[in-house]
């Protein structure tokens, strides 16, 4: 009896201790940025106290169960020359009590689950923020309808105001999930078919209360480069919000919102709904890109500024991290001909029939709009850290850096459309460019 009672309490001693161990290990900040346990939102202290509230009642039951074990175990187990138990069968009174008590714990876990369910489900605040999440394989897009804007990859939200995403696909399955803003959801593909069936959406609702920046990534399989489609959502004060609302709109508005098919499907889909034909459009045509070089691709630069073989092609998680954290390097001021140059090429050479910069020319809806590029954490959604030299990586050959992307190569075409045929000193001071955009 008194060894088995030792034996107890030494067991909890040591499970109280590995627990609290790993639940420090759980909660330290930035070492962990995709912790559930530290929410930023309403929404996920919601979340966070369902998921409190359930981890204790069945840590309770685990050591309720595990010392009587331990205790019978100790305290029945056979003796020498002991002779057979009595044999029982049945107990009313302890069959009561082991129903009973889990019932009651089932409603003591249920209650609180469903009335967070019913709570974060609700209609959105009337001035809530709408925010259009739309999955890409294999990067997202972000539309403010209200505010006119459209952004990639990193998303601002006011501090204190109700968010309302209205999260779905353009392709594939993806899950849009930022840990600290609490909620995972799918990013379903709207259906094609009918008309009113193109309001489904999964929702997300949450007001952010503190400044941050906070990473996410896809958390559905989508493809070969599911691993690469990050999300950096960044709460701001309502004023520098607005600030950014300004810096990011387009004096005219942006081109509907569409779902590029792949290139197979598109000739053979008339039943493609308007946005998609302006797509199929974009991809039956080809850009004007390879005229303008004059040259085949293969005749070009020979020496391409970076290597493919010789650098690491993905930062390290270090790197990641910092730059999803917000550490962003600054572009060089000194390069202000380049700039000036990238420009010129940017807006007269294909980049524009896929991507657009709000104040440019530059319309295109395939790709990732580039407006105030040079703001964002990494290039390639995740890929690499947003910094010149990986910019060009990118650009002369974006698959090398990201298996399966879309976007064609300076020399390599991509997904249907030809190789842009930039040459490495173009490539220079495009990247130049899209780094100034800030
Ligand atoms: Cu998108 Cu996984």
């Amino acid at each position: 009896m008194q060894r088995g009672n030792r034996g107890g309490r030494r067991a909890r001693g040591t499970f109280t201790v590995a627990l609290a161990a790993v639940l420090a290990a759980c909660s330290e900040g930035l070492e962990y940025p995709q912790t559930t346990f530290q929410p930023v939102t309403d929404y996920g202290d919601a979340l966070n106290r369902v998921f409190a509230n359930t981890f204790w009642w069945t840590m309770l039951i685990l050591v309720l169960v595990t010392a009587l074990i331990l205790f019978v175990i100790v305290r029945f187990r056979e003796q020498p020359g002991q002779p057979h138990p009595k044999q029982i069968h049945g107990n009313t009174r302890l069959e009561l009590i082991w129903t009973i008590i889990p019932a009651i714990i089932v409603v003591l876990i249920g209650i609180p689950t469903v009335q967070t369910i019913f709570a974060t489900q609700g209609r959105p605040a009337d001035d809530a923020l709408v925010v259009e999440v739309i999955g890409h394989q294999w990067w997202w897009e972000f539309r403010y309808p209200e505010q006119n804007v459209v952004t990639a990859n990193q998303f601002y939200v006011p501090v204190g105001r109700q968010v309302h995403l209205r999260i779905h696909s353009a392709d594939v399955i993806h899950s849009f999930w930022v840990p600290r803003l609490g909620g995972k959801r799918d990013a379903n593909p709207l259906p094609r078919t009918a008309e009113g069936e193109r309001q489904r959406y999964n929702h997300i609702l949450f007001t952010a209360n503190e400044p941050g920046v906070f990473s996410g990534q896809c958390a559905e399989f989508c493809g070969e480069s599911h691993g690469i489609m990050a999300i950096s959502a960044v709460a701001v004060p309502a004023d520098d919000f607005e600030a950014w609302v300004v810096s990011m709109r387009d004096p005219e508005p942006p081109p509907p919102a569409t779902q590029p098919a792949p290139a197979d499907t598109l000739a053979g889909a008339p039943d493609t709904t308007a946005g998609d034909s302006a797509a199929a459009a974009i991809v039956a045509t080809p850009p004007p890109a390879a005229q303008d070089t004059g040259a085949p691709p293969a005749q070009q630069q020979p020496q391409a500024p970076v290597d493919s073989t010789g650098l690491p092609l993905r930062g390290t998680p270090q790197q990641l991290q910092r730059a999803l954290a917000g550490e962003q390097p600054v572009a060089d001021p000194s390069q202000a001909a380049l700039i000036a140059e990238g420009q010129r090429i940017f807006l007269s050479k294909p980049c524009i029939a896929c991507h657009s910069i709000a104040g440019t020319t530059a319309r295109g809806v395939v790709g990732p709009n580039l407006t105030r590029f040079g703001d964002r954490p990494t290039v390639g959604a995740g890929a690499l850290p947003n910094t010149q030299e990986n910019v060009v990586r990118w650009i002369i050959d974006p698959r090398a850096v990201k298996a399966g992307a879309l976007m064609p190569g300076t020399r390599e075409p991509a997904a249907g459309f030809p190789a842009t045929g930039l040459t490495d000193e173009e490539t220079r001071a495009v990247a130049a460019y899209l780094l100034s955009l800030r």
